[in-house]
């Protein structure tokens, strides 16, 4: 494995692996790679606090079976800037005093890029699970935070074999990047059998066919202009099945604004844990997201996905998968809708390395790093 780093090279310590997680993505992403390590070097996990509600972060640790964080650093909330530099401000004295071998950091999110900068300034190694990901919109604040990540990143992880053609054509060393397939999928296969859409489906009094709604994108949220015209065609589909839409706190703080009379199909809830929203997908004749992860999912169980943006990091739940970008216009969405619960798209199976191992290849791979 390649590195420049003095800290690593040569040591003959047991290894020292440390995790930054931050946002509700980055803990399914986390769990294989913990548990394929486990008992083979040592581990902590640092928790930067971006998410902190129960809901959005500590019920994850426990379904997942990942033990509590050894570090919250409590950032909370804030503008990008705050956030990202709170993270960075917090870490950087722990990782001066105790120096790991190696950061595993996942995903896009703030706390991703955030430790990523404080450790490659500290020559501590950084190593990036899902790398290689680009939507090409810089306007999109997790584009800038692949891009970021990436080129300052030791070891590169990809899901898909187009990180490995993204990062080629930015110059990065084919050698530090590594083809593993896709953790978030590791962890669905572990724990489908344990989903059940029953409770939460009796709670919502639905018992047939229904669409899942997931949108938290600022893109989408952030403006009323953009929300209630797809909220109006969430309330037009209400009337052929039940819509479930388990609200994001972002999106949430918008329809309180907004002061939206909703139709009675429109079943607004609470974010719900893994479990229960994988046992919803997998149940769902249609899924309509702006989610990145939850593309990947409905992909893998071969669950129709609308994906309401105008591009998507992940091509491959296109040229492998079930979804299809819709864009932010109402009208096509709504059009979109009607034909794909009419006529499901055929599954084409699961994407290459898409398999439940790519947490033991991470792993693997990173132990060659140590002599
Ligand atoms: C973040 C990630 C996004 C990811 C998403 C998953 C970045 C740039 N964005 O977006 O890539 O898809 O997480 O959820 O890192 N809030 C709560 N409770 C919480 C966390 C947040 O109420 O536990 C509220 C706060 O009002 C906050 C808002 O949600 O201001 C947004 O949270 P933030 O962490 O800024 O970004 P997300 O939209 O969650």
């Amino acid at each position: 494995m390649p590195s420049s780093h003095p800290s690593v090279g040569g040591s003959t310590a047991a290894p020292r692996a440390w995790h930054i997680v931050g946002a509700r993505p980055n803990f399914m992403k986390m769990a294989p790679v913990f548990r394929a390590l486990d008992g083979r070097l040592s581990q902590v996990v640092v928790h930067t606090g971006q998410h902190y509600d129960w809901k959005m972060s500590g019920i994850f640790f426990q379904e997942l079976g990942v033990s509590a964080p050894d570090i919250n650093l409590e950032v909370g909330s804030g503008t990008h800037a705050v956030q990202t530099a709170e993270v960075m401000m917090r870490l950087e004295p722990l990782l001066m005093e105790r120096r790991p071998d190696v950061m595993i950091v996942y995903g896009d999110v703030n706390s991703t890029v955030a430790a990523s900068l404080v450790c490659s300034k500290l020559g501590i190694r950084v190593a990036h699970v899902e790398a290689g990901l680009r939507s090409r919109d810089r306007g999109m604040p997790e584009e800038i935070n692949r891009i970021v990540t990436d080129a300052l990143s030791d070891i590169l992880f990809t899901p898909s074999e187009d990180g490995n053609a993204n990062l080629a054509a930015e110059g990065v060393d084919p050698s530090k990047v590594h083809f593993v397939g896709n953790v978030m999928i590791d962890t669905l296969i572990r724990l489908l059998p344990q989903a059940r859409a029953d409770a939460v489906l009796a709670a919502l009094g639905i018992s047939g066919p229904y669409i899942l709604v997931t949108l938290h994108r600022p893109s989408n949220v952030d403006s009323l202009e953009t929300l209630a015209p797809l909220l109006e065609v969430l309330a037009t589909l209400a009337d052929t099945m039940p819509v479930i839409f388990p609200v994001h706190p972002r999106t949430k703080a918008q329809i309180g604004r907004a002061n939206l009379t909703l139709p009675a199909g429109l079943h607004l809830a609470e974010p719900l844990g893994y479990l229960d929203f994988l046992a919803l997908q997998r149940g769902a004749a249609l899924v309509v997201t702006d989610s990145g992860g939850i593309q990947e999912e409905t992909t893998y169980l071969g669950v129709p996905c609308l994906t309401v943006r105008e591009n998507t990091e992940r091509p491959v739940t296109i040229s492998h998968g079930t979804n299809r970008l819709v864009g932010r216009d109402p009208a096509r969405l709504l059009a979109e809708a009607t034909r794909v619960l009419a006529e499901p798209p055929v599954r084409l199976g699961p994407p290459p390395l898409w398999d439940g191992h790519a947490g033991e290849r991470i792993a693997d791979i990173l132990l060659r790093a140590w002599p």
